[in-house]
C-alpha cells in the first residue's frame, strides 16, 4: 500500500492530480486508513507490530505528499509568472479620453459662487413661451427683439413658443415659482438667428441672476457683481456701470469688467497701451439693473414693498476673458482638442 501510494505521488503531474492522489492514498477511505482502523481487531500481541508498520507507512506517505506539494506549487508559481506576465511598457491610452466642455464647468463654477451667497440655482426651458421671453419682461409686441430677425420662432408661428433669446425669462419663472424673497441664479442655453462666425453663434449661453427682497438697492447689485468679478478674475477686479436701457430693468446699466489684461493700467495717463481693452481699462461684460416694477407686477409681487435687481452675462464671453479663447467656433464644434486642455475641473 505504501509503495502504491509513493508511486502515485511521484506520478502526479500537477496540483489537481496530487489532490486526487491524496484522497485515494491518504484519505479516510484509503487502504492505509482502512488498515489503520483494522488494527484494533487484531490479536493483542500483533497490534504493536502492525501499529508500527502502518504508522511508518502513513508517515512516509504524508512526507511524500508534502514534498510533492511543495515541488508542484513551485512549478505552478513559476509557470504563472511566465504565462501571466504583464508588459507594463505596452501603451495603455489607445482609447481617446473625453473631457467635460469648459462652458459646462464654467456655468457650474459661476453657479457655485452665487450658491455661496445664498442663491438657488434654477434651470428653465429652452423652448419658451413668448409671454415669458417677452411680454412679462416688458418687451412689447413691437419691440425689435421680437422681430423675426433675432428670434427663432417655432411652427406654427402663432403657437406662442420661441427658442428663448435670453435667460431673462427665468426672472419671471423664479418669481412665479418661488415668490419673495427670491435669490436665483440661472445658467442656460439661448438662441438667436445669427450666423456662426468668430464672434457669433446662433446657440450660446447666458447666466441670469435675480434678487428680489425688501430694501434691495443698486448698491447691493454693485456689491454682488464686484464680488462675482473678484471670484472669477482675481482680487481687485471690479465692475463699472454705464447707463443703458433694458425694458425689464429700470434704471438699467451696461456692466463693464476691469480689463483682465492691463487691469486698468492702460487707462491711466501715460500708462502702457492695451490691445484687449483698447486702453479704456474696461471691457463690456453684461447687462443689469433694478427689476422694472412692471415685471414685479406681472409676477404678482407688490413693487411698493419689494424691490430687486437682475443681471445677465454671456458665458462664452466670460470663457474668452478667463482663458483667452478667441474663436467662438471652437466652443461650438466640440473638438476634444479644444476641450481637453481645460481638464476635468469639477
Ligand atoms: N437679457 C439681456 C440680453 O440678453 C441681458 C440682461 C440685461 C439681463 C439686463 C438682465 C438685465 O438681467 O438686468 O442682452
Amino acid at each position: 500500500m505504501r509503495d502504491d501510494a509513493l508511486a502515485a505521488i511521484k506520478a502526479a503531474g500537477d496540483l489537481d492530480a496530487l489532490k486526487k492522489v491524496r484522497l485515494a492514498h491518504a484519505g479516510d477511505r484509503s487502504p492505509i486508513a482502512l488498515a489503520n482502523r483494522e488494527i484494533g481487531a487484531l490479536p493483542p500481541q500483533a497490534r504493536a507490530e502492525a501499529g508500527k508498520r502502518v504508522g511508518m507507512a502513513r508517515k512516509a506517505v504524508a512526507e511524500a505528499l508534502a514534498a510533492r506539494q511543495t515541488e508542484l506549487t513551485a512549478e505552478r508559481d513559476e509557470r504563472v509568472l511566465v504565462e501571466e506576465a504583464v508588459d507594463v511598457t505596452l501603451p495603455w491610452d489607445r482609447l481617446p479620453r473625453g473631457a467635460r466642455h469648459p462652458l459646462t464647468t464654467l456655468q457650474e463654477r459661476v453657479a457655485d459662487v452665487f450658491v455661496a451667497m445664498g442663491y438657488e440655482v434654477a434651470e428653465g426651458p429652452e423652448l419658451e413661451g413668448e409671454w415669458f421671453n417677452f411680454d412679462a419682461l416688458n418687451i412689447a409686441p413691437d419691440h425689435p427683439a421680437r422681430s423675426d430677425h433675432d428670434t427663432f420662432f417655432v411652427e406654427s408661428v402663432d403657437s406662442g413658443k420661441v427658442l428663448r433669446t435670453q435667460t431673462s425669462p427665468m426672472q419671471v419663472r423664479a418669481l412665479l415659482a418661488r415668490g419673495v424673497p427670491c435669490y436665483v441664479i440661472s445658467p442656460g442655453k439661448v438662441f438667436r438667428t445669427d450666423e456662426l462666425d468668430v464672434t457669433h453663434t446662433p446657440v450660446f449661453h447666458q447666466i441670469e441672476g435675480i434678487a428680489v427682497d425688501e430694501g434691495l438697492t443698486m448698491g447691493h447689485l454693485k456689491g454682488t457683481l464686484d464680488r462675482f468679478a473678484e471670484v472669477m478674475f482675481g482680487e481687485g477686479m471690479t465692475t463699472r456701470f454705464r447707463p443703458n436701457y433694458f425694458p425689464f430693468t429700470e434704471p438699467s446699466a451696461e456692466m463693464d469688467l476691469k480689463c483682465f489684461v492691463c487691469r486698468g493700467a492702460s487707462a491711466v495717463p501715460g500708462g502702457p497701451p492695451c490691445r484687449t481693452c483698447k486702453s479704456e481699462g474696461w471691457i463690456e461684460w453684461g447687462g443689469c439693473g433694478m427689476v422694472n416694477p412692471r415685471v414685479l407686477v406681472a409676477c404678482g409681487v407688490d413693487p411698493k414693498r419689494y424691490s430687486g435687481f437682475a443681471f445677465g452675462m454671456g458665458v462664452e464671453r466670460t470663457l474668452m476673458f478667463r482663458h483667452n479663447a478667441e474663436d467662438m467656433r471652437d466652443m461650438v464644434e466640440g473638438d476634444v482638442r479644444f476641450t481637453l486642455p481645460f481638464g476635468m475641473e469639477v
